[in-house]
């Protein structure tokens, strides 16, 4: 096994779920009682921009109301002490990542305190709701929409994304059930450049074989023991 110089870590709603943010696909999930096609394509944002814009609204209030979890300060924790190459990429649209601590890192399907001008491609920081017809800043247009990645559309950063992985020596996935792609590649891609690669999940995902190893158990349990493991080694 080559020493570990450059890491990358994939992060998903698990890692948020002990901070008390709903993940997706587990039961009392996020997407129950919407269907996903209901609030997360731009054919749902064109059908009824009001519903889609309130579903984010509720989303984007609720994280007044959590902090980070120990998994997102082990995480900030090796940010702040790891000497080689960090990134953490997150599918969440939460800020738990940030308020405890992380600079290294991105949202890869994007983010709740975030508007996107559909007009110009302008991304805004944004606090409070964001009914439809809001104006952007940049062009004006009243365009605005949630800065969330839709089903369908390009993830963000996949240049960025694709490099680190390029040059992972270890691949981690934390809290993701390994069910939506690119991210669910992203193991493949660490192993075909010749990266370790470490699952840590409350179950085993849709990609666990493709992992050398797999640690079943709770995120706040499970990262900070492998962040003390990883700086210690
Ligand atoms: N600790 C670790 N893992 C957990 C915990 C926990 N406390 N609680 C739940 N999990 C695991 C579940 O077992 C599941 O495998 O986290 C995973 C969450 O899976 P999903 O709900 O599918 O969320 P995620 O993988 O992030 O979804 C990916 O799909 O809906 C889209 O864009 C959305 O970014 C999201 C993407």
């Amino acid at each position: 096994m080559r020493d570990i110089q450059n890491i990358v870590i994939l992060t998903g709603a698990g890692i948020s779920a002990e901070s008390g943010i709903a993940t997706f696909r587990g039961p009392g999930g996020l997407w129950e009682g919407h269907r996903v096609e209901d609030v997360c394509t731009p054919q749902a944002l064109a059908h009824d921009p009001a519903l889609v814009h309130r579903f984010y609204d509720l989303r984007r209030a609720a994280l007044d109301t959590v902090i980070p979890n120990a998994a997102h300060d082990a995480l900030a924790r090796l940010d702040r002490e790891w000497p080689g190459e960090l990134l953490i990429v997150t599918q969440n649209v939460d800020d738990l990542h940030e308020r405890a601590g992380a600079t290294r890192m991105l949202h890869m399907h994007g983010e709740l305190n975030s508007a996107l001008c559909a007009d110009c491609g302008v991304q805004a920081e944004w606090r409070g709701s964001l009914p439809p017809g809001s104006v952007c800043a940049a062009c004006g247009a009243t365009t605005l929409r949630p800065d969330i990645v839709f089903f369908g559309e390009m993830p963000y950063r996949m240049d960025a994304i694709e490099r680190a992985l390029s040059r992972a020596d270890l691949f981690v996935s934390i809290g993701t059930s390994g069910a939506v792609y690119p991210a669910a590649g992203f193991v493949q891609t660490a192993r075909y450049h010749g990266a370790q690669t470490l699952e840590l999940n409350l179950e085993p995902s849709a990609g666990s074989v493709y992992f050398h190893e797999a640690r079943m158990g709770a995120a706040g349990v499970l990262v900070p023991e492998w962040v003390g493991e990883v700086l210690s080694a």
